[in-house]
């Protein structure tokens, strides 16, 4: 999905998960109708269907990359919370950063634990934002290149927002987004 800054992207993805409600219409979500849900109800669908890869990382400052990455494993009592998070980080290439806070660790870095962390529960949709906004050129491609490898080994649905239209060419369904109405170019 592309469009201007301000044409409401964010605003879109903070609906589809339900950390916003809407004013008007409705949203269906894997088949639940999210209007008329109370927080608690929205943040239980989130957990179980949804994702994020953000642009300023947004990992836990007093967890390590480890922890960040068990977190929402552990959070669903998965007994096999480290297996999983360990794996998950020797294959974003973290593995040599297992116990390092993320003041420790480069922005290249973060978003690589911060991509472990949005498939370790494999949801079957993720919402990136602008996954690449805080990174150099040349990181942000490696960083485009593993969430696209992730997102086919995992056959996830990604949403992803971009302000780099060449990457329309590798997604199968394209979307601009202008003053509040979408459509697909
Ligand atoms: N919490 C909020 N309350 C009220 N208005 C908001 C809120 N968040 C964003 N807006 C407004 O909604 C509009 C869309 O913002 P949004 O952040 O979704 O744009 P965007 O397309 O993601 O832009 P960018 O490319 O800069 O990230 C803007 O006019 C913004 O000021
Ligand atoms: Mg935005």
């Amino acid at each position: 999905m592309i469009g201007k800054s301000g044409s409401g992207k964010t605003t879109l993805l903070s609906l589809i998960a339900g950390l916003d409600v809407s004013t008007a219409g409705s949203i269906q979500l894997f088949r639940h109708t999210i209007d008329h849900m109370d927080e608690d109800a929205r943040a239980e669908l989130r957990s179980q269907y949804i994702g994020f890869v953000f642009q300023a990382f947004h990992l836990l400052p007093g967890f390590t990359a480890l922890e960040n990455v068990m977190l929402p494993l552990e959070i669903k009592d998965m007994v096999d919370a480290e297996t999983i998070a360990r794996q998950l980080l020797v294959r974003v290439g973290m593995d040599h950063r297992l116990g390092h806070y993320p003041t420790t660790l480069s922005a290249g870095e973060q978003q690589r634990v911060a991509i472990a962390r949005a498939f370790s529960t494999n949801p079957p949709l993720l919402l990136a934002d602008e996954p690449t906004g805080n990174l150099d050129t040349e990181t942000g491609k490696k960083m485009i290149e593993l969430l696209f490898e992730l997102n086919q080994e995992y056959g996830t649905t990604l949403i992803l927002v971009t302000h780099d239209e060449s990457l329309t060419r590798r997604c199968d369904r394209c979307f601009r987004l202008t003053q509040g109405k979408l459509e697909q170019i």
